[in-house]
């Protein structure tokens, strides 16, 4: 168990209202580079459009890891899947931006949480700073010993299956569209058989697709496993980018090997 940094609070004004997380962004003023610093222009563009990124700043009010943050509370606004007394498993978690608001509708790291049984198991290759009350694993999710992990740490306590699989993993762009698009869907199957392993009856699955949406064998696999299976491109997904997200709810089976 790890502690959990809360995302920070504002402090409210007289007279000023709370703002809303799930509302568009405020706008903010064009940013230039004015410094001398030597740059590529791939690092001048990337620093750019983060500056220039109305969800860069409100995440980084807010006390979000990532702008990535934003897009889970919209998928979560839409379908509310998101609930207290859940476990949730969170792929490709790293920084944590998904994992800090999944925690907070689980109330995860509170006492309220703790109560109901909420449980999230965050997985990356890369480090995830601790937050409180999350499992942390730092992993290849495509290792078969990661899966075996994932089950080990799900059947400790209550084996009681999991409530969401979310999935945001993505491969490094290699500027190889077709490479990148398979890497991502072979991510993508990746998590949905491991979905399947472990959903609960009811359960929910949340991955990480390309525009035009899921492969049509995925895509039949997901219909025949859940009963309603839609596409959402959040307004924090950036426009430019092929990322789609496929939310399938109602999963039919019952957990396999828990
Ligand atoms: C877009 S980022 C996730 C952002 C995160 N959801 C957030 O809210 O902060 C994609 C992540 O997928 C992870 N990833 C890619 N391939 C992976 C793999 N095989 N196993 C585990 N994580 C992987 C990357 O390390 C990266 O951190």
């Amino acid at each position: 168990m790890t502690r959990q940094a809360r995302p920070s609070q504002r402090t409210k004004k007289k007279g000023q209202t709370t703002q809303k997380k799930d509302k568009a962004p405020p706008k903010v003023g064009k940013v230039k580079l004015q410094d001398n610093q030597k740059r590529t222009e791939s690092s001048r563009k990337w620093l750019l459009r983060q500056l220039n990124d109305p969800y860069v700043s409100k995440a980084k009010d807010l006390g979000y890891r990532s702008r990535a943050a934003f897009k889970l509370i919209e998928i979560d606004a839409k379908y509310r899947l998101l609930k207290p007394g859940m476990t949730i498993v969170d792929l490709g978690a790293a920084p944590g931006g998904w994992t800090q608001v999944a925690a907070e509708k689980l109330k995860v790291g509170t006492l309220k949480g703790a109560a109901k049984g909420s449980r999230i198991i965050a997985l990356d290759l890369s480090e995830i700073a601790p937050l409180k009350d999350v499992t942390i694993l730092t992993a290849d999710f495509t290792d078969e010993a990661t899966i075996q992990a994932l089950m080990d740490n799900l059947a400790e306590g209550a084996a009681r299956g999991v409530d969401v699989v979310l999935s945001d993993m993505a491969a490094p762009a290699s500027g190889m569209t077709d490479v990148d698009h398979i890497r991502i869907m072979n991510l993508v199957e990746a998590a949905y058989e491991f979905a399947c392993l472990v959903l609960k009856p009811g359960g929910a699955f949340v991955a990480k697709v390309l525009q035009g949406g899921t492969e049509a064998t995925l895509l039949t696999r997901l219909k025949k496993a859940f009963t309603k299976v839609s596409h959402f491109k959040p307004a924090a997904s950036r426009k430019d980018s092929a990322e789609i997200y496929v939310v399938a709810q109602g999963f039919r089976g019952s957990p396999g090997k828990l």
